[in-house]
């Protein structure tokens, strides 16, 4: 070769971009590609291969909203131990015992990181619900709640990243003559969040038209926030404002819960002082305990009681319940 094509072709390999480096073999991409991609598609999205024969449909792992809503120790343990050990299908196959943990810790991060949108409040925020405090966290839940004579059905809808809607019924089975108890429906907007810190913070607002057993409209801003600090306590907390029409301003309440995960459970206690601009203050207790009840944890109840301390006589504890289904994240007969 003479000395000029040879001068050209190195000055040719020198300026061409160089080829991306293929990904190092135990890297999250490179996992995803060997293992999972048969299956759940290159992309994530869920189209598997023609050959893979599926009885229920591979999980979209690139949705936003269901990879974001989830935690990572739960992908963790799904791709471990397998779909079945959380109710899910045998054809989502247990990693476990063939591969090591920090293996699969990498395949799992690869996978929620191909939602690719930031913004998105993640599942470890998603703490449980108590009775008395909304939930920072927007949810697609059905939520069933009784306390003593009078329940309440809501139905909570997310809206994109940070929004929920809410609409809910109330009946009172008190033996008076209306039943129906009203309406309400509610907004509420997760205005900040940080996985770091295991916090986050929504505001919302409530409205309750003259329906049922209320005269007048009324409507309740409020501020919720939950935080899990070093991870050992689940404290959430509100507080209510009230504007009546005609009325006004009709008083404040400050609600405060603390619990413990133990397993499936989750003992609480959450207080309730309530501050009427004219009338009485009351502070009640709700000491209560959270209960998974499906494997998958879609599907969850609680059962404690109301002691009213400081208020009008009479002050009759009473029995609170509620039983939840997170439509978003499965089928209400799936999971178990
Ligand atoms: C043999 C096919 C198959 C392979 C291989 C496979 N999956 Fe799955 N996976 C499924 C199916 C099917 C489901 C849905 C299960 C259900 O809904 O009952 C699923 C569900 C999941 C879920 C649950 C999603 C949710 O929304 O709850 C995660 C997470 C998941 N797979 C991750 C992975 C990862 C990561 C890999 C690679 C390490 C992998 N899967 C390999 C078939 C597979």
């Amino acid at each position: 070769m003479s000395i000029f094509p040879a001068v050209a072709l190195a000055f040719a390999i020198y300026t061409l971009p160089p080829p991306p480096p293929p990904p190092p073999p135990d890297s999250g991409a490179a996992l995803f590609q060997a293992w999972c991609k048969s299956c759940h598609g290159a992309d994530g999205r869920g189209v598997p291969s023609a050959a893979a024969r599926l009885e229920v449909p591979p999980a979209d792992l690139k949705d936003c909203k269901g990879s974001t809503a989830e935690t990572e120790d739960r992908w963790v343990g799904i791709v471990s131990r397998g779909g079945a050990a959380f109710g899910l299908s045998l054809d989502m196959p247990a990693f476990g015992d063939a591969v090591t943990p920090a293996q699969i810790r990498a395949v799992v991060r690869y996978a929620r990181s191909l939602c690719g949108e930031l913004g998105w409040p993640p599942g470890e925020l998603n703490f449980p619900r108590a009775f008395l405090v909304e939930k920072a966290y927007p949810e697609d839940e059905i939520v069933v709640t009784d306390q003593a004579r009078g329940q309440e059905y809501i139905y909570e809808h997310r809206l994109g990243k940070r929004f929920q809607l809410e609409a809910s019924a109330r009946t009172a089975l008190d033996g008076q003559p209306r039943a129906f108890d009203g309406v309400t429906g509610a907004l509420k907007y997760n205005v900040w969040h940080s996985l770091e810190r295991r916090a986050l913070v929504s505001l919302g607002l409530e409205a309750t038209p003259p329906l049922g057993r209320q005269d007048v409209w009324e409507l309740e801003p409020f501020v919720a926030f939950g935080a899990n600090p070093g991870r050992a306590l689940v404290v959430q907390g509100e507080v209510v404002g009230t504007w009546e029409e005609a009325g006004g301003f009709g008083g404040m309440s400050y609600r405060l819960g603390v619990g413990h995960e133990l397993g499936r459970f989750v003992p609480m206690l959450e207080a309730g002082w309530t501050v009427p601009a004219a009338g009485e203050h009351t502070l009640s207790f709700y000491p209560q305990v959270w209960v998974q009840l499906s494997r998958l944890g879609h599907v969850a109840g609680s059962l404690g009681a109301e002691l009213p301390a400081v208020g009008p006589e009479p002050r009759r504890p009473r029995l609170i319940a509620f039983v939840l289904w997170d439509f978003g994240d499965a089928p209400l007969f799936r999971g178990w």
